[in-house]
């Protein structure tokens, strides 16, 4: 009998209406601010001050955003399911944990900070300095524990693991526009797994799921997790 095993994926989209912008809609951040102005290890070392106001202004966001219905749908769905469920994040807020949540941040987290030296990290202050002092080393070099368009994402060889042996796989409020997350999919699938897509539009890789909920996160996602659990 094979041990049934959900493993999720979840982008931007599961936390917007926490009040969280996404990255690619008209009025997201990439709209605002240039990926390479704040977003890559190059724009770091040409202007951290930038850089640490463009996750200071994130981390202030993400302090008053809430868990929204979604986030503690999947937290129910992995307290409850008599099966394992993997919960892996491109998201960089804490709203998963803050609802009893169990992820895997593939992208880094907003209250962390990490010593581009000695690799410390720390709880990341709500305003980080431009050239943060690192608590261990005392070298100025303490930045966002985000990982960088360039940089390779954390926990990858554990989230292959867990999508070589999910029988479902599901992505929740993600644009599948950036590898090798939009990926997951397909490997899942060559694995076996059903897969489905829960997103308000489908994403760049829909064709590549077996079916589709279409709607806001807060609504689709207690349902699908109230069907799971019947
Ligand atoms: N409910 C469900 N889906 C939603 C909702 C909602 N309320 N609001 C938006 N969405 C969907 C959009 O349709 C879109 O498919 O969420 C997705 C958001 O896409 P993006 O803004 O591209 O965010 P994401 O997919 O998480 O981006 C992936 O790109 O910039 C990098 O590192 C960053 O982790 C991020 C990665």
């Amino acid at each position: 009998m094979v041990q049934r095993k959900i493993v999720i994926l979840t982008g931007a989209g599961v936390s917007a209406e926490s009040g969280l912008q996404t990255f690619r809609a008209s009025d997201g951040l990439w709209h605002e601010h240039r990926v390479e102005d704040v977003a890559t290890p190059e724009a770091f070392a040409r202007d951290p001050a930038l850089v640490q106001d463009f996750y200071n202004m994130r981390r202030a966001q993400g302090a008053k955003a809430e868990p929204n219905p979604a986030h503690h749908a999947l937290a129910r769905l992995q307290a409850d399911y008599d099966g394992e469920v993997v919960l892996i994040t491109q998201n960089v807020d804490g709203l998963h944990e803050a609802a009893g949540a169990k992820v895997i941040h593939m992208h880094g987290q907003l209250d962390q900070a990490l010593c581009a030296t000695c690799g410390h990290r720390w709880a990341a202050p709500l305003e980080m300095q431009a050239q943060h002092p690192c608590p261990a080393c005392n070298a100025p070099t303490g930045r966002p524990d985000i990982v960088w368009f360039g940089e390779m994402p954390y926990h990858m060889d554990e989230i292959i693991d867990h999508l070589y042996d999910a029988t479902l796989f599901a992505a929740i409020g993600t644009s599948g526009r950036v590898y090798p997350a939009a990926g997951f999919v397909r490997e899942a699938k060559a694995a076996g797994a059903w897969t489905v897509e829960l997103n308000l539009d489908p994403s760049d890789v829909a064709r590549d799921f077996d079916n589709h909920i279409v709607g806001p996160a807060s609504t689709t996602v207690p349902a699908w997790v109230d069907s799971l659990l019947a």
